[in-house]
């Protein structure tokens, strides 16, 4: 009993200082700190706040990005690679594992999509769409990436509605991405 409660103790001392380090991260504090939790909190949101503000692409509100050195392309690749498998996995929707799998894989579509959207500014402006855009790039990277948020959203409620088990809205939403997919590539890729 004694032994449980040493360790109920520190592991709520330990999730107490993990949750200033959070509180840290999200905030830097401005005041003085008055007790030493809250100092440690203080030094390490210092220690934080000056490679964000170095790193940050748009705003200094930017936290580090894990995607930064990530390839566009090879993104898109991972998520064709991702989405291909489902095609055959519409036809065993009757099947749970055969819907947790799809839900994996949406889930997967998802990352890759939302590291693209990240790095999206790699893709040049396609021939067909250079009319439209001039040299505009950053109106283009803004719309290309207002559109992969559309294929993000739709893979998203996929995998959702895979744990779900909903077999018409998985097929639908199934759809949905691929008509996605199609409209984005005729705007965004360049013909090859
Ligand atoms: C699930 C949805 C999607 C899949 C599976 C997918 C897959 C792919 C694949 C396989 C490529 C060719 C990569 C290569 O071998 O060169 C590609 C390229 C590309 N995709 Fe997607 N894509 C999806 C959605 C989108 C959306 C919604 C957009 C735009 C809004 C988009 C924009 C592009 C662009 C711009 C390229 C050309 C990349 C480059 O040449 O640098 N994709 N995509």
């Amino acid at each position: 009993m004694a032994k449980h409660k040493v360790h109920t103790n520190s592991m709520m001392a330990l999730y107490q200082h993990d949750l200033a380090s959070q509180d840290a991260d999200r905030e830097p504090m401005t005041t003085t700190p008055t007790n030493s939790v809250n100092r440690r909190a203080f030094i390490a949101a210092g220690a934080v706040a000056i490679p964000s503000a170095a790193l940050a692409r748009t705003t200094s509100f930017a936290s580090v990005s894990s995607t930064a050195d990530m390839d566009f392309e090879d993104l898109m690749k991972a998520a064709g690679n991702n989405l291909k498998p489902m095609r055959d996995l519409m036809r065993l929707l009757d099947n749970p594992v055969m819907r947790q799998e799809i839900a994996y894989l949406a889930n997967q579509v998802t990352i890759n999509l939302a590291q693209a959207v990240d790095v999206a500014d790699q893709a040049p402006i396609p021939e067909r769409s250079k009319a439209k855009y001039a040299d505009d790039k950053e109106t283009f990277t803004k719309d290309l990436r207002i559109k992969l948020l559309e294929a993000v959203s739709a893979s998203t409620a996929l995998a959702r509605q895979a744990w779900l088990g909903n077999e018409e809205e998985i097929r639908s939403l199934y759809n949905s991405i691929r008509t996605i997919r199609k409209d984005g590539h005729d705007e965004f890729e360049e013909e090859h």
